[in-house]
Protein backbone atom coordinates (compact mmCIF):
# COMPACT_ATOMS: atom_id res chain seq x y z
CA UNK A 1 0.00 0.00 0.00
CA UNK A 2 1.37 3.23 -0.81
CA UNK A 3 1.95 5.95 1.59
CA UNK A 4 0.21 9.09 1.95
CA UNK A 5 2.94 11.71 0.68
CA UNK A 6 4.27 13.87 3.30
CA UNK A 7 4.37 17.68 4.20
CA UNK A 8 8.39 17.25 3.83
CA UNK A 9 8.41 15.47 0.46
CA UNK A 10 6.25 18.35 -1.17
CA UNK A 11 8.55 20.98 -0.06
CA UNK A 12 11.51 18.53 -1.53
CA UNK A 13 9.24 18.28 -5.24
CA UNK A 14 9.14 21.86 -5.12
CA UNK A 15 12.94 22.62 -4.24
CA UNK A 16 14.12 20.17 -6.75
CA UNK A 17 11.58 21.53 -9.54
CA UNK A 18 14.35 24.64 -9.69
CA UNK A 19 17.16 22.62 -10.13
CA UNK A 20 17.44 23.33 -13.67
CA UNK A 21 17.61 27.41 -13.13
CA UNK A 22 20.11 28.21 -16.01
CA UNK A 23 21.00 31.60 -13.54
CA UNK A 24 22.81 30.04 -10.35
CA UNK A 25 21.57 33.82 -8.71
CA UNK A 26 18.10 32.85 -9.25
CA UNK A 27 18.03 29.57 -8.90
CA UNK A 28 19.92 30.32 -5.08
CA UNK A 29 16.81 33.16 -4.44
CA UNK A 30 14.33 30.76 -5.56
CA UNK A 31 15.45 27.73 -3.79
CA UNK A 32 16.06 29.74 -0.67
CA UNK A 33 12.68 31.38 -0.69
CA UNK A 34 10.71 28.34 -1.41
CA UNK A 35 12.49 26.81 1.65
CA UNK A 36 12.16 29.59 4.03
CA UNK A 37 8.30 29.62 2.76
CA UNK A 38 7.39 26.03 3.26
CA UNK A 39 9.45 26.08 6.83
CA UNK A 40 6.58 29.11 8.44
CA UNK A 41 3.92 27.26 6.80
CA UNK A 42 4.85 23.91 8.42
CA UNK A 43 6.34 25.39 11.83
CA UNK A 44 3.12 27.68 12.25
CA UNK A 45 0.74 24.99 10.56
CA UNK A 46 -1.07 27.48 8.74
CA UNK A 47 -4.60 26.64 8.63
CA UNK A 48 -6.89 27.19 5.43
CA UNK A 49 -8.24 30.50 6.38
CA UNK A 50 -5.30 32.03 7.12
CA UNK A 51 -4.04 31.33 3.63
CA UNK A 52 -7.22 32.68 2.37
CA UNK A 53 -6.27 36.00 4.53
CA UNK A 54 -2.98 36.63 3.31
CA UNK A 55 -4.17 35.82 -0.20
CA UNK A 56 -6.76 38.49 0.26
CA UNK A 57 -4.70 41.28 1.54
CA UNK A 58 -1.76 40.72 -1.42
CA UNK A 59 -5.11 40.86 -3.64
CA UNK A 60 -5.78 44.41 -2.10
CA UNK A 61 -2.28 45.19 -1.88
CA UNK A 62 -2.01 45.05 -6.01
CA UNK A 63 -5.31 46.71 -6.15
CA UNK A 64 -4.48 49.33 -4.41
CA UNK A 65 -1.36 50.16 -5.87
CA UNK A 66 -0.75 52.20 -9.03
CA UNK A 67 1.78 55.03 -9.87
CA UNK A 68 0.48 57.26 -6.79
CA UNK A 69 0.33 54.65 -4.31
CA UNK A 70 2.84 51.74 -3.60
CA UNK A 71 1.27 49.70 -0.88
CA UNK A 72 3.95 47.01 -1.64
CA UNK A 73 6.67 49.44 -0.82
CA UNK A 74 5.29 49.95 2.49
CA UNK A 75 4.82 46.10 3.57
CA UNK A 76 8.57 46.17 3.02
CA UNK A 77 9.01 49.38 5.04
CA UNK A 78 7.09 47.91 7.98
CA UNK A 79 8.01 44.83 7.89
CA UNK A 80 11.53 46.10 8.28
CA UNK A 81 13.10 44.39 5.10
CA UNK A 82 13.54 48.14 3.54
CA UNK A 83 16.19 48.32 6.25
CA UNK A 84 17.36 45.42 6.14
CA UNK A 85 18.00 45.42 2.12
CA UNK A 86 19.45 48.83 2.65
CA UNK A 87 21.87 47.87 5.56
CA UNK A 88 23.43 45.12 3.36
CA UNK A 89 23.67 46.86 0.45
CA UNK A 90 24.84 50.31 2.05
CA UNK A 91 27.44 49.62 4.74
CA UNK A 92 29.34 52.60 5.09
CA UNK A 93 33.49 52.45 7.03
CA UNK A 94 33.07 54.21 10.57
CA UNK A 95 32.91 57.99 9.98
CA UNK A 96 31.07 58.28 7.47
CA UNK A 97 27.15 59.03 7.29
CA UNK A 98 25.14 56.31 7.40
CA UNK A 99 22.15 55.52 5.01
CA UNK A 100 18.31 54.77 5.69
CA UNK A 101 15.16 54.42 3.66
CA UNK A 102 14.78 56.76 0.60
CA UNK A 103 10.55 56.36 1.41
CA UNK A 104 8.23 56.92 -0.89
CA UNK A 105 8.04 60.66 -1.28
CA UNK A 106 11.25 61.12 -3.63
CA UNK A 107 10.86 63.25 -6.49
CA UNK A 108 13.84 63.13 -8.73
CA UNK A 109 15.15 66.28 -10.58
CA UNK A 110 13.80 69.27 -7.20
CA UNK A 111 14.46 72.65 -8.17
CA UNK A 112 18.40 73.43 -8.06
CA UNK A 113 18.30 76.63 -5.83
CA UNK A 114 21.08 78.97 -4.55
CA UNK A 115 23.33 78.60 -1.33
CA UNK A 116 20.94 79.27 1.35
CA UNK A 117 17.41 79.88 -0.53
CA UNK A 118 14.29 78.83 0.86
CA UNK A 119 12.48 75.45 -0.13
CA UNK A 120 9.12 76.33 1.33
CA UNK A 121 6.83 77.82 -1.31
CA UNK A 122 4.67 78.82 1.16
CA UNK A 123 3.76 78.78 4.91
CA UNK A 124 4.66 75.55 5.83
CA UNK A 125 5.82 75.76 9.78
CA UNK A 126 8.72 76.78 12.13
CA UNK A 127 11.92 78.22 9.54
CA UNK A 128 14.61 75.93 10.38
CA UNK A 129 17.98 77.21 9.23
CA UNK A 130 20.54 74.27 8.19
CA UNK A 131 23.80 74.61 7.49
CA UNK A 132 27.15 72.34 7.62
CA UNK A 133 29.97 70.93 5.32
CA UNK A 134 30.06 67.99 3.34
CA UNK A 135 33.61 66.13 3.71
CA UNK A 136 35.31 63.13 3.10
CA UNK A 137 36.43 60.42 5.57
CA UNK A 138 40.10 62.62 5.96
CA UNK A 139 37.81 65.63 7.06
CA UNK A 140 38.77 67.47 3.88
CA UNK A 141 35.44 69.65 2.66
CA UNK A 142 34.15 68.12 -0.70
CA UNK A 143 33.48 71.34 -2.74
CA UNK A 144 30.80 70.91 -5.37
CA UNK A 145 29.03 67.99 -3.78
CA UNK A 146 24.90 68.04 -4.66
CA UNK A 147 22.41 67.45 -1.51
CA UNK A 148 19.18 67.00 -2.76
CA UNK A 149 16.54 67.53 0.20
CA UNK A 150 12.83 67.00 0.83
CA UNK A 151 10.49 66.69 3.88
CA UNK A 152 7.26 67.92 5.28
CA UNK A 153 5.85 70.60 6.75
CA UNK A 154 3.54 71.64 9.72
CA UNK A 155 0.48 70.06 8.14
CA UNK A 156 2.48 66.52 8.29
CA UNK A 157 2.32 66.37 3.92
CA UNK A 158 4.98 66.17 1.59
CA UNK A 159 4.43 68.18 -1.61
CA UNK A 160 3.63 65.19 -3.58
CA UNK A 161 0.46 64.32 -1.14
CA UNK A 162 -0.82 67.95 -1.07
CA UNK A 163 -3.28 69.23 -3.29
CA UNK A 164 -2.77 72.79 -2.31
CA UNK A 165 0.88 72.56 -2.68
CA UNK A 166 3.04 73.62 -5.38
CA UNK A 167 5.05 70.73 -7.21
CA UNK A 168 8.27 72.70 -5.73
CA UNK A 169 7.30 73.21 -2.73
CA UNK A 170 9.75 71.91 0.71
CA UNK A 171 12.36 70.29 -2.12
CA UNK A 172 15.51 71.27 -3.72
CA UNK A 173 18.94 70.58 -4.64
CA UNK A 174 21.72 72.80 -3.31
CA UNK A 175 25.45 72.70 -4.18
CA UNK A 176 28.76 72.76 -2.08
CA UNK A 177 30.60 75.56 -2.14
CA UNK A 178 34.58 75.62 -2.23
CA UNK A 179 34.67 74.86 1.73
CA UNK A 180 32.73 72.27 0.93
CA UNK A 181 29.76 74.31 3.31
CA UNK A 182 26.30 74.00 2.05
CA UNK A 183 23.06 76.52 3.88
CA UNK A 184 19.30 76.28 3.21
CA UNK A 185 16.23 76.88 4.80
CA UNK A 186 13.34 74.98 5.22
CA UNK A 187 10.90 74.71 8.72
CA UNK A 188 10.82 72.29 11.40
CA UNK A 189 9.73 69.20 10.58
CA UNK A 190 6.71 67.05 12.02
CA UNK A 191 6.48 63.34 12.41
CA UNK A 192 3.43 62.18 10.62
CA UNK A 193 1.84 59.09 9.95
CA UNK A 194 2.30 56.46 7.07
CA UNK A 195 -0.54 55.99 4.72
CA UNK A 196 -3.01 53.60 7.02
CA UNK A 197 -6.39 53.13 4.96
CA UNK A 198 -4.90 49.52 3.19
CA UNK A 199 -4.05 46.59 4.25
CA UNK A 200 -0.54 47.48 6.08
CA UNK A 201 -3.00 49.20 8.00
CA UNK A 202 -5.05 46.88 8.93
CA UNK A 203 -2.00 44.50 9.76
CA UNK A 204 -0.86 47.77 11.88
CA UNK A 205 -3.88 47.90 14.06
CA UNK A 206 -4.60 44.00 14.32
CA UNK A 207 -0.75 44.19 16.19
CA UNK A 208 -1.27 46.99 18.49
CA UNK A 209 1.58 49.00 16.40
CA UNK A 210 1.07 52.65 15.59
CA UNK A 211 1.57 54.32 12.27
CA UNK A 212 3.86 57.40 13.16
CA UNK A 213 7.03 58.41 12.28
CA UNK A 214 9.04 60.75 14.13
CA UNK A 215 9.91 64.19 12.31
CA UNK A 216 13.03 64.01 9.84
CA UNK A 217 14.46 66.04 7.02
CA UNK A 218 15.62 63.64 3.98
CA UNK A 219 18.77 63.86 2.27
CA UNK A 220 20.51 62.40 -0.80
CA UNK A 221 24.14 63.64 -1.00
CA UNK A 222 25.89 62.78 -3.71
CA UNK A 223 30.20 64.14 -5.32
CA UNK A 224 31.96 63.04 -7.83
CA UNK A 225 34.66 59.63 -6.64
CA UNK A 226 32.30 59.47 -3.40
CA UNK A 227 29.36 57.00 -2.79
CA UNK A 228 26.06 58.44 -2.45
CA UNK A 229 24.59 58.37 0.53
CA UNK A 230 20.24 58.41 0.94
CA UNK A 231 19.71 59.30 4.42
CA UNK A 232 17.15 61.33 7.37
CA UNK A 233 18.02 64.02 9.54
CA UNK A 234 15.85 62.78 13.21
CA UNK A 235 15.09 65.98 14.89
CA UNK A 236 16.21 64.88 18.73
CA UNK A 237 13.16 66.72 20.34
CA UNK A 238 10.81 64.73 17.98
CA UNK A 239 8.32 61.74 19.44
CA UNK A 240 8.50 58.41 18.60
CA UNK A 241 12.08 58.17 17.83
CA UNK A 242 12.11 54.63 19.82
CA UNK A 243 9.11 53.22 17.64
CA UNK A 244 9.56 54.55 14.29
CA UNK A 245 6.70 52.56 12.51
CA UNK A 246 9.56 52.11 9.28
CA UNK A 247 12.51 50.95 11.77
CA UNK A 248 14.77 53.88 10.01
CA UNK A 249 16.25 55.55 13.14
CA UNK A 250 20.00 55.40 13.66
CA UNK A 251 21.29 56.95 16.87
CA UNK A 252 23.66 58.56 14.38
CA UNK A 253 21.08 60.34 12.41
CA UNK A 254 19.51 61.93 15.33
CA UNK A 255 20.47 65.50 16.03
CA UNK A 256 19.29 68.81 17.84
CA UNK A 257 17.44 71.77 16.78
CA UNK A 258 18.65 74.88 18.24
CA UNK A 259 15.37 77.11 19.58
CA UNK A 260 16.37 80.76 18.22
CA UNK A 261 14.80 83.77 19.29
CA UNK A 262 12.99 85.96 16.99
CA UNK A 263 15.31 88.65 16.66
CA UNK A 264 18.48 86.87 16.58
CA UNK A 265 20.68 88.44 14.65
CA UNK A 266 21.96 85.58 12.83
CA UNK A 267 18.26 84.88 11.92
CA UNK A 268 18.27 84.37 8.13
CA UNK A 269 16.74 86.33 5.61
CA UNK A 270 13.55 87.15 5.41
CA UNK A 271 12.59 85.63 9.11
CA UNK A 272 10.80 87.54 11.60
CA UNK A 273 9.39 85.04 14.21
CA UNK A 274 11.27 82.23 16.05
CA UNK A 275 12.91 80.24 14.61
CA UNK A 276 15.48 76.79 14.90
CA UNK A 277 18.99 76.02 13.33
CA UNK A 278 20.85 72.80 12.94
CA UNK A 279 24.54 72.58 12.25
CA UNK A 280 25.61 69.35 10.75
CA UNK A 281 28.35 67.86 9.08
CA UNK A 282 27.74 64.75 6.65
CA UNK A 283 30.39 62.50 5.61
CA UNK A 284 30.93 60.37 2.44
CA UNK A 285 33.38 57.20 1.70
CA UNK A 286 35.16 56.97 -1.52
CA UNK A 287 33.48 55.13 -4.43
CA UNK A 288 31.07 55.53 -7.42
CA UNK A 289 28.15 57.83 -6.93
CA UNK A 290 24.62 56.87 -8.31
CA UNK A 291 21.35 58.08 -8.38
CA UNK A 292 18.56 56.37 -5.31
CA UNK A 293 16.06 54.44 -6.90
CA UNK A 294 12.43 55.93 -7.50
CA UNK A 295 10.44 53.69 -6.67
CA UNK A 296 6.93 54.93 -6.67
CA UNK A 297 5.07 56.89 -4.53
CA UNK A 298 2.80 55.81 -1.94
CA UNK A 299 0.36 58.70 -1.30
C1 LIG B 1 9.26 58.61 4.47
O1 LIG B 1 10.15 58.85 5.24
O2 LIG B 1 8.92 59.50 3.71
C2 LIG B 1 8.59 57.26 4.51
C3 LIG B 1 9.35 56.11 4.65
C4 LIG B 1 8.72 54.88 4.67
C5 LIG B 1 7.33 54.78 4.57
C6 LIG B 1 6.57 55.93 4.44
C7 LIG B 1 7.19 57.18 4.43
FE1 LIG C 1 9.73 61.05 5.39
Amino acid sequence: MERPITPQQITEQVLASFDATPDPRRRELMKAFVSHLHAFVTEVELTEEEWAGAIGALTATGHLTDDKRQEFILWSDTLGVSMLVDSIANAVPSGATESTVLGPFYVADSPVREHGADMAEQEAGVPAWVTGRVLDLEGRPLAGAELDVWQNGDNRLYAVQDPDAPDEHLRGRYRTDAEGRFAFQAVRPVPYTIPDDGPVGEMLRASGRHPWRPAHIHVVIRAPGHRSVTTHIFDAASKHLDGDTVFAVKPSLVREFRGRAADDPDRPPGVEVPWVSLELDLVLAPGNGGAPVDRGRTH
